[in-house]
């Protein structure tokens, strides 16, 4: 039986470490799906129309890759998409805690579902959407910390340019 896999979060925006999970997951399983989740955040910095055509963009030579949105349980989603694995990256310790909630609170909700978790290469260990939104926010660098592509909407979005 082929493997799939889903990789949920909430994306906003695609970080180099979320492209650097979704690479080592893409070589792990034989299906990896992004799952762009619809209400994690109240109120995202990118539609999700904005955050699904960045990651289709970015994995468009993928063709394991598969890009979707979702809406309501995380389990039941990937129940519904007949998947056996989710995917969860670990940076540091201080990740650990609501990840291990979040995995068994998952496991609980369906026993069949298994979480893996995956560690990000060392230079990515460090970020995270909310830190890019904050720096680039604030007039900081974020060149190299996610794909191209986020660097350019997120210069729309703080010139008030309409996207592209
Ligand atoms: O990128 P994030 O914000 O860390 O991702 C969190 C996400 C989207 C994976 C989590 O909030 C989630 O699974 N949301 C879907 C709703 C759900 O199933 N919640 C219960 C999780 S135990």
């Amino acid at each position: 039986m082929p493997t799939l896999a889903v990789y949920p979060g909430s994306f906003d925006p695609l970080t180099n470490g979320h492209v650097d999970i979704i690479a080592r997951g893409a070589r792990l399983f034989d299906r990896i799906i992004v799952a762009i989740a619809v209400n994690a955040e109240k109120a995202p910095l990118f539609t999700m129309d904005e955050r699904v055509e960045i990651a289709r963009a970015v994995f468009k030579d993928q063709p394991t890759v598969e890009i979707e949105a979702f809406d309501g349980l995380l389990v039941d989603y990937v129940a519904r998409r007949r998947a056996d694995v989710i995917v969860r990256g670990l940076r540091a310790v201080s990740d650990f805690e609501f990840e291990f909630q979040m995995a068994l609170m998952n496991r609980r909700l369906n026993g069949k579902i298994e979480t893996v978790f995956m560690m990000p290469a060392e230079q990515y260990s460090y970020i995270s959407s909310r830190l890019i939104k904050e720096v680039f926010a604030l007039g900081g660098q974020v060149h190299g910390l996610v794909p191209d592509m986020v660097e350019a909407r997120l210069r729309d979005k703080v010139s008030g340019q309409p996207t592209r």
